[in-house]
Protein backbone atom coordinates (compact mmCIF):
# COMPACT_ATOMS: atom_id res chain seq x y z
CA UNK A 1 0.00 0.00 0.00
CA UNK A 2 1.05 3.90 -1.21
CA UNK A 3 1.52 5.81 1.69
CA UNK A 4 -1.02 9.03 1.75
CA UNK A 5 -0.96 12.49 3.40
CA UNK A 6 -3.70 14.72 5.05
CA UNK A 7 -2.58 18.59 4.03
CA UNK A 8 -5.08 21.36 5.49
CA UNK A 9 -4.02 24.87 6.06
CA UNK A 10 -0.89 25.02 8.92
CA UNK A 11 0.78 28.68 10.12
CA UNK A 12 1.93 31.26 7.65
CA UNK A 13 5.34 30.34 6.76
CA UNK A 14 8.28 31.66 8.68
CA UNK A 15 11.43 31.05 9.49
CA UNK A 16 14.71 30.05 7.33
CA UNK A 17 15.17 26.49 5.40
CA UNK A 18 17.66 24.94 3.08
CA UNK A 19 16.20 22.46 0.57
CA UNK A 20 18.64 19.23 -0.62
CA UNK A 21 20.82 19.68 -3.18
CA UNK A 22 20.56 19.47 -6.82
CA UNK A 23 19.21 15.90 -8.32
CA UNK A 24 20.44 16.91 -11.99
CA UNK A 25 23.99 17.48 -11.02
CA UNK A 26 24.03 15.32 -7.84
CA UNK A 27 23.38 12.68 -10.98
CA UNK A 28 26.00 13.90 -13.11
CA UNK A 29 28.69 14.44 -10.52
CA UNK A 30 28.48 10.82 -9.80
CA UNK A 31 28.56 9.41 -13.57
CA UNK A 32 31.52 11.98 -14.55
CA UNK A 33 33.19 11.10 -10.88
CA UNK A 34 33.24 7.09 -11.47
CA UNK A 35 34.62 7.66 -15.07
CA UNK A 36 37.26 10.38 -14.13
CA UNK A 37 40.79 9.38 -13.13
CA UNK A 38 41.35 10.00 -9.44
CA UNK A 39 38.93 10.61 -6.63
CA UNK A 40 35.90 13.02 -6.89
CA UNK A 41 34.23 13.98 -3.08
CA UNK A 42 30.91 15.13 -3.84
CA UNK A 43 29.30 17.46 -1.13
CA UNK A 44 24.97 18.57 -1.30
CA UNK A 45 25.01 15.62 -2.90
CA UNK A 46 21.00 14.60 -2.96
CA UNK A 47 19.99 11.70 -0.63
CA UNK A 48 16.80 10.98 -3.27
CA UNK A 49 16.00 7.64 -4.28
CA UNK A 50 16.66 8.82 -7.79
CA UNK A 51 20.75 9.69 -7.06
CA UNK A 52 21.09 6.73 -4.76
CA UNK A 53 20.02 4.58 -7.59
CA UNK A 54 22.65 6.30 -10.02
CA UNK A 55 25.14 5.49 -6.97
CA UNK A 56 24.29 1.86 -6.96
CA UNK A 57 24.26 1.56 -10.36
CA UNK A 58 27.99 2.38 -10.66
CA UNK A 59 28.78 0.50 -7.66
CA UNK A 60 27.74 -2.57 -9.48
CA UNK A 61 29.76 -1.22 -12.87
CA UNK A 62 32.50 -1.78 -10.29
CA UNK A 63 33.20 1.72 -9.13
CA UNK A 64 33.99 2.18 -5.32
CA UNK A 65 31.75 4.77 -3.89
CA UNK A 66 32.23 5.69 0.02
CA UNK A 67 29.10 7.69 1.82
CA UNK A 68 31.06 8.65 5.11
CA UNK A 69 28.20 11.28 5.97
CA UNK A 70 24.35 12.05 4.99
CA UNK A 71 25.19 14.51 1.46
CA UNK A 72 28.77 12.85 1.14
CA UNK A 73 30.07 11.05 -1.44
CA UNK A 74 33.51 9.67 -2.64
CA UNK A 75 33.48 8.44 -5.68
CA UNK A 76 37.11 6.37 -6.79
CA UNK A 77 36.94 7.03 -10.40
CA UNK A 78 38.31 4.05 -13.01
CA UNK A 79 38.62 5.54 -15.78
CA UNK A 80 37.22 6.45 -19.16
CA UNK A 81 37.89 2.18 -19.81
CA UNK A 82 37.97 1.37 -16.16
CA UNK A 83 33.70 -0.06 -15.89
CA UNK A 84 32.80 -3.43 -15.31
CA UNK A 85 30.00 -5.47 -16.71
CA UNK A 86 26.99 -5.70 -14.09
CA UNK A 87 25.80 -9.52 -13.27
CA UNK A 88 21.93 -8.47 -14.18
CA UNK A 89 19.66 -5.14 -15.29
CA UNK A 90 20.42 -1.70 -13.39
CA UNK A 91 17.74 -0.62 -12.29
CA UNK A 92 16.83 3.43 -12.86
CA UNK A 93 13.73 3.32 -10.44
CA UNK A 94 12.07 6.37 -10.96
CA UNK A 95 14.65 8.25 -12.54
CA UNK A 96 14.21 8.99 -16.31
CA UNK A 97 17.97 11.49 -15.84
CA UNK A 98 19.65 8.27 -14.62
CA UNK A 99 17.89 6.30 -17.77
CA UNK A 100 18.41 8.31 -20.44
CA UNK A 101 21.88 10.01 -19.53
CA UNK A 102 23.51 6.33 -18.48
CA UNK A 103 22.01 5.02 -22.26
CA UNK A 104 25.07 7.62 -23.63
CA UNK A 105 27.31 6.47 -21.54
CA UNK A 106 27.28 2.57 -21.41
CA UNK A 107 26.69 2.62 -25.39
CA UNK A 108 30.54 3.64 -25.61
CA UNK A 109 31.50 0.49 -23.47
CA UNK A 110 32.99 -2.55 -24.23
CA UNK A 111 30.25 -4.80 -22.31
CA UNK A 112 26.56 -5.06 -22.79
CA UNK A 113 24.29 -3.55 -20.26
CA UNK A 114 19.89 -3.82 -19.87
CA UNK A 115 18.38 -0.82 -18.08
CA UNK A 116 15.07 -1.17 -16.29
CA UNK A 117 13.25 1.22 -14.49
CA UNK A 118 9.62 1.29 -12.12
CA UNK A 119 6.50 1.16 -14.23
CA UNK A 120 6.04 5.12 -14.79
CA UNK A 121 9.68 5.05 -15.85
CA UNK A 122 8.89 2.17 -18.49
CA UNK A 123 6.23 3.68 -19.89
CA UNK A 124 8.11 7.13 -20.52
CA UNK A 125 9.95 7.85 -24.23
CA UNK A 126 13.47 6.53 -24.84
CA UNK A 127 13.66 6.59 -28.77
CA UNK A 128 14.29 10.49 -28.43
CA UNK A 129 18.13 9.35 -26.93
CA UNK A 130 17.76 5.54 -28.81
CA UNK A 131 17.56 7.36 -32.66
CA UNK A 132 20.36 9.37 -32.31
CA UNK A 133 22.46 7.31 -30.11
CA UNK A 134 21.65 5.02 -33.23
CA UNK A 135 22.98 7.14 -35.46
CA UNK A 136 25.95 7.49 -33.69
CA UNK A 137 26.56 3.51 -33.77
CA UNK A 138 25.34 2.96 -30.90
CA UNK A 139 22.85 -0.50 -30.84
CA UNK A 140 19.59 -0.06 -28.18
CA UNK A 141 17.37 -2.55 -28.21
CA UNK A 142 14.02 -1.39 -26.88
CA UNK A 143 10.20 -3.04 -26.83
CA UNK A 144 7.65 0.13 -28.43
CA UNK A 145 10.70 2.75 -28.06
CA UNK A 146 10.50 1.90 -24.34
CA UNK A 147 12.72 0.68 -20.96
CA UNK A 148 13.85 -2.03 -20.67
CA UNK A 149 16.77 -0.79 -23.00
CA UNK A 150 19.22 -3.59 -23.82
CA UNK A 151 22.25 -1.89 -24.91
CA UNK A 152 24.94 -3.59 -26.93
CA UNK A 153 28.88 -3.08 -26.03
CA UNK A 154 31.53 -2.98 -28.24
CA UNK A 155 30.10 -0.70 -30.71
CA UNK A 156 32.46 1.98 -32.53
CA UNK A 157 31.13 5.09 -32.43
CA UNK A 158 31.52 8.12 -34.48
CA UNK A 159 30.72 11.86 -33.57
CA UNK A 160 27.17 13.18 -35.09
CA UNK A 161 25.79 16.79 -35.79
CA UNK A 162 22.12 15.99 -34.05
CA UNK A 163 19.73 19.05 -33.92
CA UNK A 164 17.14 17.98 -30.88
CA UNK A 165 13.51 17.83 -31.97
CA UNK A 166 12.26 19.02 -28.06
CA UNK A 167 14.17 20.90 -26.08
CA UNK A 168 15.77 18.39 -23.74
CA UNK A 169 18.99 18.06 -21.13
CA UNK A 170 18.73 14.56 -20.95
CA UNK A 171 18.92 13.38 -24.74
CA UNK A 172 21.50 16.29 -25.38
CA UNK A 173 23.58 14.74 -22.07
CA UNK A 174 23.21 11.59 -23.39
CA UNK A 175 24.58 12.22 -26.39
CA UNK A 176 27.72 14.33 -25.06
CA UNK A 177 28.32 10.98 -22.56
CA UNK A 178 28.34 9.25 -25.87
CA UNK A 179 30.90 11.51 -27.45
CA UNK A 180 33.40 11.27 -24.80
CA UNK A 181 33.30 7.67 -26.40
CA UNK A 182 33.32 8.40 -29.93
CA UNK A 183 35.51 9.38 -32.94
CA UNK A 184 35.96 12.53 -34.12
CA UNK A 185 32.90 15.56 -32.88
CA UNK A 186 29.57 15.48 -31.04
CA UNK A 187 27.92 18.63 -31.69
CA UNK A 188 24.23 19.19 -30.27
CA UNK A 189 22.12 22.15 -30.72
CA UNK A 190 18.66 22.61 -29.18
CA UNK A 191 15.91 24.45 -30.52
CA UNK A 192 15.57 26.30 -26.94
CA UNK A 193 18.45 26.31 -24.21
CA UNK A 194 18.44 24.10 -21.55
CA UNK A 195 20.33 23.14 -18.34
CA UNK A 196 24.19 23.09 -19.16
CA UNK A 197 25.04 20.85 -15.98
CA UNK A 198 26.76 18.44 -18.68
CA UNK A 199 28.43 20.71 -20.46
CA UNK A 200 29.82 22.87 -17.78
CA UNK A 201 30.97 19.89 -15.22
CA UNK A 202 32.43 17.73 -18.88
CA UNK A 203 34.89 21.03 -19.06
CA UNK A 204 35.43 21.31 -15.52
CA UNK A 205 36.43 17.26 -15.45
CA UNK A 206 38.95 18.28 -18.24
CA UNK A 207 36.75 17.14 -21.27
CA UNK A 208 37.54 18.87 -24.38
CA UNK A 209 33.36 20.40 -24.36
CA UNK A 210 32.27 23.70 -25.86
CA UNK A 211 29.64 25.13 -25.57
CA UNK A 212 27.28 28.12 -25.73
CA UNK A 213 23.41 28.32 -24.96
CA UNK A 214 21.69 25.93 -27.08
CA UNK A 215 24.98 24.49 -28.63
CA UNK A 216 27.21 21.96 -27.33
CA UNK A 217 30.27 20.32 -28.68
CA UNK A 218 32.72 17.22 -27.83
CA UNK A 219 35.69 15.75 -29.20
CA UNK A 220 36.25 12.01 -28.06
CA UNK A 221 38.97 10.44 -26.39
CA UNK A 222 39.77 12.65 -24.01
CA UNK A 223 40.17 11.28 -20.00
CA UNK A 224 38.37 13.10 -17.64
CA UNK A 225 40.37 14.40 -14.52
CA UNK A 226 38.65 13.98 -11.01
CA UNK A 227 37.60 17.22 -9.28
CA UNK A 228 35.38 18.16 -5.94
CA UNK A 229 32.32 19.00 -6.81
CA UNK A 230 29.72 21.36 -4.35
CA UNK A 231 26.14 20.64 -5.23
CA UNK A 232 24.11 23.40 -4.73
CA UNK A 233 20.33 23.35 -3.28
CA UNK A 234 17.85 22.61 -5.93
CA UNK A 235 15.33 25.37 -7.62
CA UNK A 236 13.10 22.69 -7.98
CA UNK A 237 12.76 21.76 -4.60
CA UNK A 238 12.73 25.35 -3.44
CA UNK A 239 9.64 26.25 -5.95
CA UNK A 240 7.43 24.34 -3.59
CA UNK A 241 8.25 26.68 -0.83
CA UNK A 242 8.09 29.87 -3.09
CA UNK A 243 4.80 28.81 -3.99
CA UNK A 244 3.57 28.14 -1.07
CA UNK A 245 4.65 31.39 1.05
CA UNK A 246 3.76 33.29 -2.17
CA UNK A 247 0.06 32.18 -1.78
CA UNK A 248 -0.43 31.82 1.93
CA UNK A 249 -1.41 34.95 3.73
CA UNK A 250 0.95 36.25 6.49
CA UNK A 251 3.76 33.98 4.95
CA UNK A 252 7.20 35.21 4.71
CA UNK A 253 10.40 32.40 4.48
CA UNK A 254 13.97 32.93 3.65
CA UNK A 255 15.34 29.99 1.19
CA UNK A 256 18.92 29.64 2.16
CA UNK A 257 21.66 28.74 -1.05
CA UNK A 258 19.36 28.33 -3.62
CA UNK A 259 20.25 27.25 -7.28
CA UNK A 260 20.08 30.36 -9.29
CA UNK A 261 21.29 28.62 -12.75
CA UNK A 262 19.14 30.75 -15.21
CA UNK A 263 18.09 27.53 -17.36
CA UNK A 264 16.16 26.54 -13.87
CA UNK A 265 14.70 30.12 -12.58
CA UNK A 266 12.47 30.63 -14.95
CA UNK A 267 9.24 30.39 -12.91
CA UNK A 268 10.83 33.01 -10.99
CA UNK A 269 10.16 35.46 -13.90
CA UNK A 270 6.68 34.19 -14.14
CA UNK A 271 5.74 34.45 -10.55
CA UNK A 272 7.20 37.98 -10.57
CA UNK A 273 5.39 38.93 -13.46
CA UNK A 274 2.15 37.41 -11.74
CA UNK A 275 2.79 39.83 -8.84
CA UNK A 276 4.99 37.85 -6.26
CA UNK A 277 6.91 39.32 -3.93
CA UNK A 278 10.54 37.30 -4.41
CA UNK A 279 14.28 39.09 -3.40
CA UNK A 280 17.23 37.50 -4.45
CA UNK A 281 19.89 38.27 -1.17
CA UNK A 282 23.46 37.68 -1.20
CA UNK A 283 24.19 36.46 -5.03
CA UNK A 284 27.20 34.18 -4.99
CA UNK A 285 28.60 31.27 -6.43
CA UNK A 286 28.80 27.44 -4.97
CA UNK A 287 30.47 24.87 -6.97
CA UNK A 288 30.60 27.02 -10.48
CA UNK A 289 27.15 27.86 -10.06
CA UNK A 290 25.14 30.62 -9.21
CA UNK A 291 22.98 31.08 -6.13
CA UNK A 292 21.66 33.19 -3.91
CA UNK A 293 19.16 33.28 -0.69
CA UNK A 294 15.55 33.61 -2.04
CA UNK A 295 13.23 36.03 0.21
CA UNK A 296 9.81 35.24 -0.40
CA UNK A 297 6.93 37.20 1.36
CA UNK A 298 3.18 36.16 0.75
CA UNK A 299 1.67 38.86 -2.08
CA UNK A 300 -1.99 38.51 -4.26
CA UNK A 301 -1.17 36.75 -7.31
CA UNK A 302 -2.94 37.77 -10.98
CA UNK A 303 -3.34 35.40 -13.93
CA UNK A 304 -1.00 35.88 -16.82
CA UNK A 305 -0.40 34.24 -20.31
CA UNK A 306 2.99 32.78 -19.36
CA UNK A 307 5.66 33.60 -22.17
CA UNK A 308 6.00 30.27 -24.28
CA UNK A 309 10.31 31.43 -23.96
CA UNK A 310 10.10 30.57 -20.00
CA UNK A 311 9.10 27.16 -20.66
CA UNK A 312 12.09 24.99 -21.02
CA UNK A 313 13.71 26.79 -18.25
CA UNK A 314 10.87 25.82 -15.41
CA UNK A 315 9.77 22.69 -16.85
CA UNK A 316 10.32 21.07 -13.54
CA UNK A 317 7.89 23.53 -12.19
CA UNK A 318 4.70 23.46 -14.09
CA UNK A 319 2.81 21.18 -11.31
CA UNK A 320 3.77 24.10 -8.72
CA UNK A 321 2.83 26.98 -11.18
CA UNK A 322 -0.79 25.11 -11.54
CA UNK A 323 -1.24 26.11 -7.84
CA UNK A 324 0.13 29.58 -8.19
CA UNK A 325 -2.47 30.29 -11.03
CA UNK A 326 -5.31 28.12 -8.87
CA UNK A 327 -4.75 31.08 -6.35
CA UNK A 328 -4.48 34.01 -8.89
CA UNK A 329 -6.86 36.48 -9.65
CA UNK A 330 -8.00 35.73 -13.02
CA UNK A 331 -6.62 32.97 -15.78
CA UNK A 332 -3.68 32.02 -16.18
CA UNK A 333 -2.58 30.23 -19.72
CA UNK A 334 0.38 27.73 -20.11
CA UNK A 335 1.35 26.81 -23.94
CA UNK A 336 4.14 24.92 -25.38
CA UNK A 337 4.34 22.69 -22.87
CA UNK A 338 3.49 19.08 -24.41
CA UNK A 339 6.72 17.77 -22.84
CA UNK A 340 5.05 17.90 -19.59
CA UNK A 341 2.64 14.61 -20.65
CA UNK A 342 5.69 12.51 -20.92
CA UNK A 343 7.70 12.89 -17.19
CA UNK A 344 7.03 10.55 -14.50
CA UNK A 345 3.10 11.44 -14.73
CA UNK A 346 1.07 13.35 -17.15
CA UNK A 347 1.02 16.29 -15.46
CA UNK A 348 -1.09 18.22 -17.08
CA UNK A 349 -3.86 15.43 -16.73
CA UNK A 350 -2.84 14.43 -12.81
CA UNK A 351 -2.30 18.37 -12.11
CA UNK A 352 -5.85 19.05 -13.93
CA UNK A 353 -7.63 16.21 -12.02
CA UNK A 354 -6.34 17.16 -8.67
CA UNK A 355 -7.31 20.57 -9.10
CA UNK A 356 -10.47 20.06 -10.25
CA UNK A 357 -11.04 18.25 -7.11
CA UNK A 358 -10.34 21.60 -5.63
CA UNK A 359 -13.00 23.45 -7.23
CA UNK A 360 -10.87 24.41 -9.86
CA UNK A 361 -11.66 24.87 -13.64
CA UNK A 362 -8.68 23.58 -15.13
CA UNK A 363 -8.90 23.44 -19.85
CA UNK A 364 -6.74 21.17 -21.40
CA UNK A 365 -5.60 20.65 -25.27
CA UNK A 366 -2.04 18.61 -25.72
CA UNK A 367 -0.12 21.20 -24.89
CA UNK A 368 -2.00 23.71 -23.52
CA UNK A 369 -3.51 24.43 -19.98
CA UNK A 370 -5.91 26.68 -18.83
CA UNK A 371 -5.97 27.43 -14.77
CA UNK A 372 -8.81 29.66 -13.69
CA UNK A 373 -7.73 30.84 -9.97
CA UNK A 374 -10.56 30.56 -7.27
CA UNK A 375 -11.34 29.41 -4.20
CA UNK A 376 -10.14 26.13 -2.87
CA UNK A 377 -11.90 23.55 -1.48
CA UNK A 378 -11.02 20.10 0.26
CA UNK A 379 -11.30 16.54 -1.22
CA UNK A 380 -9.18 13.61 -2.11
CA UNK A 381 -6.82 14.16 -4.50
CA UNK A 382 -4.00 11.33 -6.41
CA UNK A 383 -0.62 12.46 -6.97
CA UNK A 384 -0.33 9.19 -9.13
CA UNK A 385 3.37 8.35 -7.80
CA UNK A 386 4.54 11.41 -9.25
CA UNK A 387 7.05 13.41 -6.74
CA UNK A 388 6.32 16.64 -7.87
CA UNK A 389 2.15 16.22 -8.18
CA UNK A 390 2.57 15.34 -4.60
CA UNK A 391 4.56 17.97 -3.09
CA UNK A 392 2.55 20.49 -5.62
CA UNK A 393 -1.01 19.48 -4.21
CA UNK A 394 0.51 19.55 -0.63
CA UNK A 395 0.78 23.64 -1.42
CA UNK A 396 -2.49 23.87 -2.74
CA UNK A 397 -4.08 22.31 0.41
CA UNK A 398 -2.45 25.31 2.78
CA UNK A 399 -5.10 27.34 1.24
CA UNK A 400 -8.23 25.20 0.69
CA UNK A 401 -11.08 25.54 2.77
CA UNK A 402 -11.15 21.60 3.78
CA UNK A 403 -8.77 19.07 4.40
CA UNK A 404 -7.13 17.49 1.62
CA UNK A 405 -6.15 13.65 1.35
CA UNK A 406 -3.15 13.28 -1.51
CA UNK A 407 -2.57 9.50 -2.17
CA UNK A 408 0.70 7.66 -3.89
CA UNK A 409 3.07 9.90 -2.07
CA UNK A 410 5.90 7.77 -1.74
CA UNK A 411 8.14 8.90 -5.01
CA UNK A 412 8.31 12.25 -3.20
CA UNK A 413 11.85 10.58 -1.32
CA UNK A 414 13.24 10.28 -4.99
CA UNK A 415 14.05 13.96 -5.43
CA UNK A 416 13.11 15.56 -2.09
CA UNK A 417 13.30 13.52 1.54
CA UNK A 418 12.45 14.85 4.16
CA UNK A 419 9.96 17.23 2.56
CA UNK A 420 7.27 16.14 4.65
CA UNK A 421 9.23 17.56 8.01
CA UNK A 422 10.87 20.62 6.73
CA UNK A 423 7.22 21.01 5.46
CA UNK A 424 6.29 21.01 8.79
CA UNK A 425 8.61 23.35 10.78
CA UNK A 426 7.81 26.08 7.90
CA UNK A 427 4.23 25.70 9.25
CA UNK A 428 2.39 23.87 6.74
CA UNK A 429 -0.26 21.61 7.74
CA UNK A 430 0.61 18.08 7.29
CA UNK A 431 0.38 14.62 8.23
CA UNK A 432 0.47 10.98 6.90
CA UNK A 433 -2.97 9.86 6.54
C1 LIG B 1 16.77 16.88 -16.29
C2 LIG B 1 16.20 17.41 -17.43
C3 LIG B 1 14.76 17.62 -17.57
C4 LIG B 1 14.02 17.57 -16.24
C5 LIG B 1 14.50 16.45 -15.36
C6 LIG B 1 15.99 16.54 -15.10
C7 LIG B 1 18.23 16.68 -16.29
O1 LIG B 1 14.24 16.64 -18.42
O2 LIG B 1 12.64 17.46 -16.45
O3 LIG B 1 13.83 16.48 -14.11
O4 LIG B 1 18.81 16.45 -15.21
O5 LIG B 1 18.85 16.75 -17.37
P1 LIG B 1 14.27 16.81 -20.04
O6 LIG B 1 15.65 17.14 -20.38
O7 LIG B 1 13.83 15.49 -20.60
O8 LIG B 1 13.30 17.91 -20.34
Amino acid sequence: MSRAWIASPGAPLRGELAVPGDKSISHRAIMLGAIAEGTTRIEGFLEGEDTRATAAIFRRLGVRIEAPSDGVRIVHGVGLHGLQPADGPLDCGNAGTAMRLLAGLLAGQRFDSVLVGDASLSARPMRRVIEPLAAMGAVIEADDGRAPLRIRGGQPLRGIDYTLPVASAQVKSALLLAGLYADGETHVREPHPTRDYSERMLAAFGASCAFVPGEAAILGGFPLQARDVQVPADFSSAAFFIVAASVVPGSELLLRRVGMNPRRTGLLHVLRAMGADIVALRPGEQGGEPVADLRVRHAPLRGIEVPEQHVPDMIDEFPALFVAAACAEGETVVRGAGELRVKESDRIATMAAGLRVLGIRVDEAPDVATIAGGPLQGGEVDAHGDHRIAMSLCVAAQVAAGAVRITDVDNVATSFPGFDDLARGAGFGLRAA
